[in-house]
This record gives C-alpha cells, sequence and structure tokens, in this order.
C-alpha cells in the first residue's frame, strides 16, 4: 500500500455500502483481515482519521506561551502551538510556500515567530503571515495574506488533552465525548501532569495492542503475579478455590455510544481493600500494600509508590468502627492531599470502582484512573505497515497547589522486551501483541472469538468503526 495519494483519496470518496466478508465485525467475533490486510489500513486512513476525534497531545507538553508540539496520524502532521494561556491552536504542518514542514518534534516558537527555515517566510501563532522576502515576485505582486495563512484544524482542549479534527464538518466535540464526560470530569483527569512517557513501537497492529487492554481476562494468565489463584487453575496445578473467587470477574464492563467504553472493578475491588484472597496468613494492610507494591513495581503508573507508603502507615491501627481497611485507605489518601492542596478525583462509589479500571475513548486513547493518579496508553497505525504501531504509555499524576510540573517529554523505548525500558507488567502484555499479529496471519483462522461480557468493548469498538468505514 503507498501512502494517501490523491488517487486513493479520491477511490475512498466513493460509496462503500458493505466491508467484504474478510473485513467483517461479526456478532460474536471479529474477521482477520481488519488486522492484517494493508487495505483496511488504507480505508481506515481514508475514512476513519481523517474524520474522527483524536487526542493529540496533553496539555502539559505545550505548558508556556508559544511553546509548540507536533502530531502525526499516517502520513499527515499537525502541530499544536499556545496561543495564550488559554488557547491551544492545531495548525496543518506544511509551509504554504513549497511544502516544508514548518515544525518538528516539539519546543518553542521564539516570540511567538513561526519561521520556515526552507526560505523565511514568518507567521504569528495565529496563523497570520508576517514576512515575505521578495513578497513583490509572488502572485504578480498581489499575493494576499490570506492566500498564505496557515491552515488551522478543529482543535478542543477536555481532561488536559488536546483533541483535533481534520473534518471541518465533523460532529461537535460535545457530542463526540459526551457519553464519558463526566467519569472523565469527575476523575479529574483535566489535573494530571507528566511523570514519565514512553512511545513504544510493537509489531502489532494498532488494533490488536489496544484489545490487549480492552478486558481483564487476560490478567491470569499473562500476569500470573497478579492472579496467582487463578493462574495456578490455568496452569494446571490443583486448587481448592471456587473459580468464581477469582478476581476478574469482579470487574464488569460497559460499552457507550460512539464506540467509547470502560471497565471497573465494581464493589470487590481490592483497590479498595476487599483483600480477604490475599490476606491469608498476612497482616490486611501488608497483604493490600503488597499487592499494590506489585503494581508499582511492575507499571510505576496508575498506583504509585507514595500511595503505597501511606497505606503502610495504617499498621497497627484500629480501625473504627463501621469502616474498613479500604475506607481507612481512602480516607488517608484524601487527608494527605487535603494537606498538599493536590486536586483530586471526587468521591462517589461509582468513582471509586473506577479505580484500577480504564476509561476507553474512541478510537484509540486509554485512561487507567486511581485516587490523584492516571496511566494514559494511545496507540497509533504505523503509516503503511497494519503489522506494526505505536504504543505510548503517559504516567500522569495532580500536583500540589502552586506546583510547576516538568514539560511533557516522550522517551522513545528502542526495545520493548528490553527490562531496563520497559517495566514488568506492560512487558508482559505487550509481549504478547508479536504472537497475536503472527497466529494472524495463519491462513487456518477467519475471525477470532470474543467473549459476549469480558470482551464486549472490543465488539463495541469495531462496530463504531464500521459506522466510519461504511457509508449508511
Ligand atoms: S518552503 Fe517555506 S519559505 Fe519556502
Ligand atoms: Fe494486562
Amino acid at each position: 500500500m503507498k501512502k494517501t495519494s490523491s488517487a486513493s483519496k479520491a477511490a475512498s470518496d466513493k460509496p462503500v455500502t458493505e466491508l467484504p466478508e474478510r473485513w467483517q465485525t461479526l456478532d460474536h467475533g471479529i474477521r482477520v483481515g481488519r488486522y492484517i490486510d494493508r487495505e483496511f489500513l488504507q480505508l481506515e486512513y481514508d475514512r476513519l482519521w481523517p474524520k474522527v476525534w483524536q487526542a493529540a497531545a496533553r496539555v502539559d507538553e505545550i505548558p508556556q506561551v508559544n511553546d509548540f508540539t507536533t502530531y502525526d496520524i499516517g502520513d499527515q502532521s499537525v502541530f499544536l502551538v499556545r496561543v495564550d494561556d488559554d488557547t491551544i491552536k492545531a495548525y496543518h504542518n506544511v509551509c504554504p510556500h513549497r511544502g516544508t514542514a514548518l515544525a518538528e518534534g516539539a519546543g518553542t516558537f521564539e516570540h511567538g515567530n513561526i519561521i520556515c527555515p526552507f526560505h523565511g517566510w514568518r507567521w504569528d501563532t495565529q496563523g497570520e503571515n508576517q514576512y515575505i522576502l521578495s513578497r513583490e515576485e509572488f502572485r504578480g505582486g498581489k499575493l494576499c495574506n490570506s492566500d498564505v495563512a496557515l491552515k488551522s484544524l478543529n482543535c478542543e482542549v477536555f481532561a488536559g488533552f488536546v483533541f483535533i479534527n481534520f473534518d471541518p464538518d465533523c460532529i461537535p466535540f460535545g457530542d463526540f465525548i459526551a457519553p464519558v464526560r463526566s467519569l472523565l470530569e469527575d476523575l479529574n483527569i483535566k489535573e494530571m501532569r507528566h511523570y514519565w512517557w514512553k512511545s513504544i513501537p510493537i509489531p502489532a497492529n494498532w488494533k490488536v495492542a489496544q484489545e490487549a487492554f480492552f478486558e481483564g481476562y487476560h490478567v491470569p494468565a499473562t500476569h500470573p503475579q497478579l492472579e496467582e489463584a487463578a493462574a495456578r487453575f490455568i496452569y494446571g496445578e490443583k486448587i481448592e478455590e471456587e473459580f468464581n473467587e477469582f478476581n476478574h470477574h469482579n470487574v464488569d464492563y460497559e460499552t457507550f455510544p460512539g464506540g467509547h467504553g470502560r471497565f471497573y472493578a465494581g464493589r470487590a475491588s481490592n483497590y479498595q481493600g476487599n483483600v480477604k484472597r490475599f490476606a491469608v496468613g498476612k497482616d490486611p494492610v501488608d497483604a493490600m500494600a503488597d499487592r499494590f507494591q506489585l503494581l508499582v513495581d511492575g507499571m510505576d503508573a496508575q498506583v504509585l509508590q507514595g500511595d503505597v507508603d501511606l497505606l503502610r502507615s495504617l499498621r497497627g491501627k484500629p480501625i473504627p468502627e463501621g469502616s474498613s481497611l479500604g475506607g481507612e485507605y481512602i480516607r488517608v489518601l484524601y487527608e494527605d492531599a487535603a494537606a498538599r492542596k493536590r486536586p483530586m478525583p471526587k468521591m462517589t462509589p461509582e468513582l471509586l470502582s473506577m479505580w484500577g479500571g480504564t476509561i476507553f475513548i474512541f478510537p484509540n486513547l486509554m485512561v487507567f484512573p486511581q485516587a490523584g493518579n492516571a496511566m494514559i496508553y494511545r496507540v497509533r497505525p504505523d503509516a503503511i505497515d497494519p503489522d506494526r504501531c505505536t504504543f505510548e504509555i503517559l504516567s500522569t499524576r495532580s500536583l500540589p497547589a502552586d506546583t510547576r510540573g516538568e514539560r511533557a517529554e516522550v522517551e522513545f523505548v528502542t526495545d520493548g522486551d528490553d527490562p531496563d525500558q520497559v517495566r514488568q507488567i506492560p512487558r508482559q502484555d505487550l509481549g504478547n501483541l508479536k504472537r497475536i499479529q503472527k497466529g494472524l496471519h495463519s491462513r487456518s483462522i477467519r475471525q477470532v472469538w470474543l467473549a459476549n461480557h469480558q470482551e464486549k468493548i472490543i465488539q463495541g469498538m469495531h462496530k463504531a468503526l464500521d459506522r466510519y468505514l461504511v457509508d449508511e
């Protein structure tokens, strides 16, 4: 497949009334062509990415006026610039003179001047042209500023993300985000700031990569250290527990209009002190803290060391009548945050159940909230290869009032299997992906099977994708 050419753009304008069989979303599964065919990747580039709202950046990538960053999707490049404290603008990353990309990576436009490195044409951050060398030579001396203004895109800041949309006639952002708006607002995701951010090249389709995080069904087999009882069952040792005691059975799944979804731990979450089954012969505080320590050591995201230290501070303290270990943990977390004036999520049973869960924002963004922290995943397809994608992990946390955070800067991982570059838990997840992609190429498989409930977010995502790809 070639990069999107004008010829393929023209082809994509033809109505698509039905997808061929090997690209269909089925009631109980997904046809494998959606993950491996170059033509399907091209269809996504023709019909999904030019039309959909997509998270191009976090606001802390461009904290100061005139800071910029770039965002590439396929062969299209955009740059985002902070115009003032309240305004961020997105522009197509191209010089109207002879096509040079105006921005690379991230940086600052000194004095608000956007200067093309080729011949020095200059714009302000509002996109207005300010200077053209030998201007009288262009268009017979009648070149208007409007002929050479930078072309902006739709751009909305929400929950600390900068969302963009290439389509001037796109659905309003408010309609797009409505199903997950209150969850993201109440979890205070807009207050989350950079802790670390890694970009990892993955030898798998972008949908394969993100779907590995749409369910907790994989946890016992992929992360046996996190669900030892279920893992013993899977890996064939005799156990006495009932299968319904296993952690991932407490997880609930929900899909929303527009392809968004969420899963959440429900009331039995061990994030809230439900540690009976880990606590046999152990102090319950230690049982819960040891479990959280696995997450800190294995991810350094979502649950952070400070949270575990606060939990351990409860050791030896009696639990007041009517409270619980989970209740006391939540109390000390919020007391500590209040003392440091650190923003936290609202505290409602529904939001507490999201700790350890995920909110999926169609088409390629995931937020894993916890108290005052969030891990964020974003997945982007390779420009031309359906067997490759870029997977980003952002570890974020809210900061105490009056603390200026660092400007978010990405680190490029060169080897996703390297324990020095990627921690254990994502490495376990990402390690499956190349095997999945390899298997999907087998001539013996036509579709994958999906669990009705535990894998419903995958189904919901593909159905929403089809609404972009197929004309009504
Ligand atoms: S290409 Fe940009 S000024 Fe010439
Ligand atoms: Fe996982």
